[in-house]
């Protein structure tokens, strides 16, 4: 009894914190944050690499088969993780390619994001041709997170001409939600893949991982000092020795690859106190930097969510990487985890979204 005396006020007073907070949020549908600008490579990608000179794209079918407009460049057999995060912010256009923002606003955000590119300048830029390895082949011209962030620089003077000024566009950029997702190219695109690459002979695991973290700080400290960025979300890479591609490719079985997970998870875990000491660093009052740990139930548990297939994907695969061209996916996609050899269905982009969705809680309160 006294227990629940205590509690009462307590759960009235947070249950009221909520409704109120719904009520200006949800109500009205206004999106939680005006604007979210997105980097990173194919996980996110909505179509920026459809008209350049690379094989790393995705705009044919089956991909976009459960999508409104059919194939657009996104590798998924519907939304990405990034798409359906973007909706449930209330955001009701979906945020623009930056390869095309003709006829969108971009005061609500830019996607950035380019497949096969990796944090280093190197990783998916290869144009040379070796048999057998099709996924090493004429990558060729894709943005690299670099040139994403330089791509932000246009985007940013646009801001500032539309708004008047360079201290009016900062505090604008300033409100808005920075969505980082990238590094497993640099795993599967180069660390592993020493035909192409030499950073596994000239790095361990370890140092592969500090060279990462070291570069991609640099570039979210970038996007905080010159162009106003403060909200960002920043995700690990999590199991990626066991999607389809990584198990055929590294353990040949039907098994996780746990030489790509241990190198991914040393990559996360230097990521997680990189963004602990900005955070404390106190680049400006009010910048924050959230680390999403992307490892849920699918990876751990996949049946308690109905997943039945984990270690194949839906469509047919080319070397069990992408879709083969218009091949027969399977019907139950609802049930697979992964649409491709690398990118996951729809349906568990929407669990993963759940753990994004709480992050961004975390970030937005604090
Ligand atoms: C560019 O985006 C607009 C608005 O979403 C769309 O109508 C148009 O078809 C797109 N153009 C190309 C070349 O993709
Ligand atoms: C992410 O979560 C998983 C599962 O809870 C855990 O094993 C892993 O260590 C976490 N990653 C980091 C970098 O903390
Ligand atoms: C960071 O700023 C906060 C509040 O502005 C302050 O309390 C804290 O001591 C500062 N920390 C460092 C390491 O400067
Ligand atoms: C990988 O590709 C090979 C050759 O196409 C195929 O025999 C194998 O079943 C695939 N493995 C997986 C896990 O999809």
């Amino acid at each position: 009894m006294e227990m629940e005396a205590k509690t009462k006020p307590w759960l009235v007073l947070s249950l009221f914190l909520l409704a109120a907070n719904c009520m200006q949020q949800c109500v009205h549908g206004k999106p939680r944050v005006s604007c979210l600008f997105i980097f990173g490579d194919s996980f996110s990608d909505n179509g920026n690499n459809n008209n350049r000179a690379t094989n790393a794209k995705s705009n044919y079918s089956p991909y976009g088969i459960d999508f409104s407009r059919g194939p657009t460049g996104r590798f998924t057999n519907g939304q990405t993780e990034a798409d359906i995060t973007a909706a449930r912010l209330g955001f009701r256009n979906s945020i623009p390619p930056y390869a095309n923002t003709s006829g969108s606003d971009i005061m609500e955000g830019v996607n950035y994001a380019s497949a096969a590119s990796g944090i280093r300048p190197e990783t998916g830029s290869q144009r040379i041709c070796i048999p057998i390895l099709t996924h090493a082949t004429t990558q060729g011209d894709i943005i690299s997170l670099e040139e994403q962030i330089q791509n932000h620089r246009d985007i940013y003077n646009r801001v500032v001409k539309k708004l008047g000024g360079s201290n009016k566009a900062k505090k604008y950029l300033s409100k808005c939600l920075y969505y980082m997702r990238t590094g497993t190219n640099d795993y599967y695109g180069n660390y592993f893949l020493p035909q192409v690459f030499s950073t596994s002979r000239d790095f361990t695991t370890d140092q592969y991982a500090q060279d990462l973290v070291r570069r991609y700080s640099r570039y979210l400290k970038t996007l905080h000092d010159k162009y106003g960025a403060r909200k960002f979300l920043v995700f690990d890479l999590g199991r990626i020795g066991c999607t389809p591609y990584a198990r055929a490719t590294y353990a040949r079985s039907r098994r996780c690859a746990e030489e790509v997970n241990d190198a991914a998870l040393t990559f996360d875990r230097n990521l997680k106190s990189e963004l602990e000491r900005l955070n404390t660093n106190n680049l400006s009052a009010d910048a924050k930097f959230m680390f999403v740990n992307t490892t849920t139930k699918l990876d751990t548990d996949p049946t308690s969510l109905g997943f039945t297939v984990v270690d194949t994907p839906c469509c047919p695969t080319q070397l069990n990487l992408s879709c083969i061209e218009n091949g027969r996916p399977c019907r139950n996609r609802d049930q697979y985890v992964h649409w491709d050899g690398i990118h996951q269905t729809q349906a568990a982009n929407e669990i993963t979204a759940d753990t994004t969705t709480d992050a961004i809680n975390c970030l937005l309160i604090s």
